[in-house]
């Protein structure tokens, strides 16, 4: 069965070669001529075919979304919109689609949320076609740059017993009878008696883990599925997102800081090199929806400028503290236009980071040093308190923060320091037991070390322009949506 893939095929000179194509029938006009999409392209080849061979039985059967497999001569089209036909010698229908029932057929111009309700068909829409041939660029190039650097892709474990963030978003595992589980005395489940032995969880990320390789290898990192169970119904939340965690042993961060600018800018540049075509249909899409916006909340850029105006400045670096006081100098903040408190020690909402990005410095911004206290165990004490300005201590983490998106990026150098280590934990209520295995990379050659979790799907958002998350991973999971 030699196929040729309608994107190799559009490429070619039509000179009247014989090529066979097998795609679903996007559309069908004059019983003459039918637009053929395989998935390679958003593309369709042109098939036309010679009146009168076929019968009316036949014809009929030509609906959108019926599979085909064509064999014919490539020739230089006569039509405008397209350089090439394929003149079909023969026409197999390979499978049949109900125009009556195909549910991208019953609507005329399905919107995203309807196509949400239909994910399993939406793949067959140019726009998904588009989002999902760059999400996948992309989670190629991510092995590229870091294969390229020598670091180590690790397969971090997906069931744990650790909870890497200390917030407790975590999504239990067990094999314990759900009816009728093993008590203990005080009536508690008895985890001790599952398969694993102890409480376990669907990982909330592969750092902890990530630092035990980096530790021994010098550089590595994850790309995997992780889960947080936070109930939050927004458009950047997943209970189940892809993410990349690289971390470096003997980075600062600093280091940590440049590792992530360079990543992000590479990604852009390799989409925008790779997926041109598809980049070009994302643009024009925004470019519409945002024609139904009020003029105030379109973007300055359309998405290919804001992609190139991204891959070629530098982003912008302030400490928190330095974030903070922009916000208390800000006019929405004297026009009391916004909704959450603002002062130090605050962790900042979603509004505050968008005033940055989007109103402040209008490009990517570095965020570091943040106060302790909203930050997760392992980041690295500054030991810089200034009780008279009523401020604690900082540690040495970073968000990046995107326009259109706001955080995409969070890591932070580790507290490398075996005694400030168990001191925070303590202060947290971690239980060092639990943490064995972890606290043990700084009693055997402890290094500084650093690494950042960059959220796959939200850098997918800012490549696509797309605006809610579930369009950009093939089946989101959110509260009330697991059924396929
Ligand atoms: O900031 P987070 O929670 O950091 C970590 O998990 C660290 N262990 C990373 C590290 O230092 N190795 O998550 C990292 C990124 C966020 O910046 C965001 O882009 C994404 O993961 N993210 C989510 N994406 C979609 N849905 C969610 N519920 C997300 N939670 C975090
Ligand atoms: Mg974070």
């Amino acid at each position: 069965n030699k196929r040729t893939k309608i994107k190799d095929l559009l490429v070619q000179e039509p000179t009247g070669q014989e090529v066979t194509v097998m795609g679903w029938v996007r559309s069908f006009r004059n019983n003459q001529f039918m637009a053929v999409n395989d998935g390679s392209t958003n593309n369709n080849v042109q098939v036309v075919l010679e009146l009168g061979k076929l019968d009316d039985e036949t014809l009929k059967r030509i609906t959108s979304s019926a599979s085909v497999k064509v064999t014919g001569k490539a020739i230089a089209s006569l039509g405008k919109g397209q350089k090439m036909d394929l003149v079909a010698d023969t026409l197999e229908i390979l499978g049949d689609s109900d125009p009556m029932k195909y549910p991208l057929q019953l609507k005329n111009k399905p919107t995203l949320e309807y196509l949400r309700e239909i994910a399993h068909l939406r793949f067959r829409t140019n726009t998904f076609g588009a989002v999902f041939r760059v999400r996948h660029a992309l989670a190629f190039a991510i092995h590229k740059f870091f294969n390229d650097k020598g670091f180590v892709y690790l397969h971090t474990p997906i069931i744990t017993a650790s909870d890497a963030e200390g917030a407790g978003e975590m999504f239990r595992v067990s094999t314990l009878p759900l009816d009728n589980p093993p008590k203990n005395d005080d009536g508690s489940i008895n985890f001790r008696e599952d398969f694993f032995g102890k409480t376990t969880n669907l990982t909330v990320s592969g750092q902890l883990e990530g630092e035990l390789g980096a530790t021994a290898f010098g550089e590595i990192y994850t790309f995997g599925p992780t889960f947080r169970a936070e109930n939050s119904n927004t458009a950047r939340h997943l209970a189940e997102f892809w993410m990349i965690e690289p971390e470096v042993a003997f980075n600062d961060l600093e280091d940590n800081a440049n590792l992530a600018e360079e990543f992000i800018k590479y990604l852009i540049r390799y989409a925008m090199e790779n997926n041109r075509d598809d980049l070009d249909f994302l643009a024009q899409r925004l470019a519409e929806e945002e024609k139904q916006l009020p003029q105030d909340k379109r973007s300055e850029m359309g998405l290919i400028e804001k992609l190139e105006f991204v891959m070629n400045n530098d982003f912008e670096r302030v400490t928190y503290t330095e974030a903070i006081d922009i916000l208390l100098q800000s006019p929405a903040y004297k026009k009391k236009k916004f909704a959450y408190e603002v002062k130090w020690g605050i962790d900042m909402q979603s509004e505050h980071e968008r005033y940055l990005v989007e109103k402040h410095f209008k490009k990517p911004v570095i965020v570091t040093n943040y106060p302790a206290a909203i930050k997760a165990f392992y980041m690295r004490s500054n030991d810089d308190a200034n009780p008279e300005l009523g401020r604690g201590p900082t540690v040495a983490a970073m968000d990046i923060l995107a326009p259109g998106i706001g955080e995409i990026v969070g890591g932070s150098q580790r507290e490398e320091r075996y005694d400030r280590l168990l001191e925070r934990m303590s202060e947290m209520h971690i239980p060092a037991e639990e943490l064995w295995w972890y606290l043990d990379t700084r009693r055997f050659g402890t290094v500084p070390h650093a690494g950042f979790g960059l959220g796959f799907e939200r850098m997918v958002l800012f490549v696509t322009g797309m605006t809610n998350i579930r369009d950009v991973i093939a089946f989101p999971r959110t509260p009330g949506s697991a059924e396929f």
